[in-house]
């Protein structure tokens, strides 16, 4: 399983968990794998305290943070006015399906998320003041100050893609580790699956490394990957049912009898197209009544405080908010149906791909001797 990568950044097996839970990177990395830390919905200072958390917890071993820096998004300041057609459309939905709101004493979700330039900017600032080996950017390529300070720190570099052009322009802009992935992924996702994409991009960014992802939950599938020219693998929805994951138990509950086609790309949560449960809530916003997303971040501030008190009332008897209840999740959530600790994930992966190779290596010797065999007995024959 050992591969360039596992040199490049100090790791034993080629799996990079994507996870926003601290206790899930920490316990991929001290599995031997490289635990990634989503850092798009922190603050500086709630940054600093989980990468200082995961120091502690790793000492030593290898970890990096990701953010979100879209290509585009609308420029907020302050407290963005969000259209009152889109505030009434959600709270009517909330109340059709009895979703009662929050105690008076606990605080609304404001759903601020860090995307801009400037808040990659002071999140990078915390980051480089931890012993990171990778920093990672989805949606657009890495400006050139981030791609500098990173290499100048010896930090790698890596960059989620959809399609080889995107590929391509990550590489330009400096990305050292390309990360292919296929529709099949949980979050924002494009329309090329994962078999057709990991080639494609390899042959448009030959040499660089590349990591697999979407879709990818069991050890016969990082084999699959690997097959396919990957360095190793790059999951996000297989840590969502660890023992470790924050996931709302509501939600871990539906992935747990969810099958693969229980799964939508939808725009509700953030306003561009990411993998998610299908529920009531998806369903909603595709409805005739649903009023046109809004862009990034502006859809993550009018749902998540309708995400939150989902959630919340998600068991309270007589609410449907159970029936709302959705959370980013890829395909292979189908073969999701036990909560495993992180590190036993890790484990079978290693298992699991073990098992795939020595089978390959015995059809082959097994393949081998049976043409011996054949060429034996023709050679009888023609005596
Ligand atoms: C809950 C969840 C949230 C995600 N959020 C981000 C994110 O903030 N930044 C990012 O680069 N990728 C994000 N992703 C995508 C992952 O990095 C990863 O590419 C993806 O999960 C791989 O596909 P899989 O879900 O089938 O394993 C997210 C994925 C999930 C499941």
């Amino acid at each position: 399983m050992h591969t360039p990568i596992c040199d490049r950044v100090g790791i034993e097996f080629p799996i990079f968990a994507f996870s926003h839970c601290r206790d899930v990177v920490a316990a991929v990395t001290n599995a031997g794998g490289f635990g990634v830390l989503g850092a798009t919905g922190h603050t500086p200072g709630t940054l600093d305290i989980d990468l200082t958390w995961i120091d502690e917890q790793t000492r030593g071993k290898p970890y990096g943070v990701d953010l979100l820096l879209p290509a585009s998004y609308a420029e907020t300041s302050g407290e963005p006015r969000l259209p009152t057609g889109h505030q009434a459309f959600v709270e009517e939905l909330l109340a059709r399906y009895r979703v009662p709101g929050l105690p008076a004493d606990v605080p609304a979700a404001t759903g601020s998320i860090s995307v801009s330039a400037r808040d990659a900017e002071s999140l990078l600032d915390v980051a480089f003041g931890h012993p990171i080996r990778l920093v990672a950017s989805a949606l657009g390529p890495p400006p050139a100050d981030l791609v500098a300070r990173a290499h100048e720190a010896g930090v790698v570099v890596a960059a989620l893609v959809g399609t080889a052009e995107h590929a391509r322009r990550q590489q330009a802009a400096g990305a050292d580790l390309i990360v292919a992935q296929g529709t099949e992924a949980g979050g924002h996702t494009g329309t090329i699956s994962t078999m057709v994409l990991v080639p494609e991009v390899i042959r448009a960014v030959h040499p660089a490394p590349v990591l697999a992802a979407g879709g990818i939950v069991t050890g016969a599938q990082v084999a699959a990957a690997m097959a396919l020219g990957a360095q190793g693998v790059w999951c996000g929805s297989v840590w969502l049912t660890t023992e470790e994951a924050e996931t709302h138990p509501s939600v871990q509950q539906k992935m747990l009898v969810a099958s693969s086609a229980d799964t939508v790309r939808s725009r509700s949560l953030t306003g561009k197209p990411a993998r998610m449960l299908r529920s009531a809530w998806t369903e909603e916003w595709e409805g005739e009544k649903a009023p046109a997303t809004l862009p990034m971040p502006l859809q993550t501030m009018l749902t998540a405080g309708a995400q939150q008190r989902i959630n919340r009332h998600a068991a309270t008897e007589g609410s449907g908010a159970q029936q709302l209840a959705t959370y980013f999740v890829g395909q292979g959530v189908g073969l999701l149906d036990r909560v495993r600790p992180a590190r036993v994930v890790v484990e079978q992966m290693v298992a699991d791909y073990v098992a795939v190779a020595e089978r390959f290596a015995a059809q082959l010797s097994e393949g081998a001797q049976l043409s011996e065999g054949a060429q034996l007995s023709e050679g009888q024959h023609s005596e």
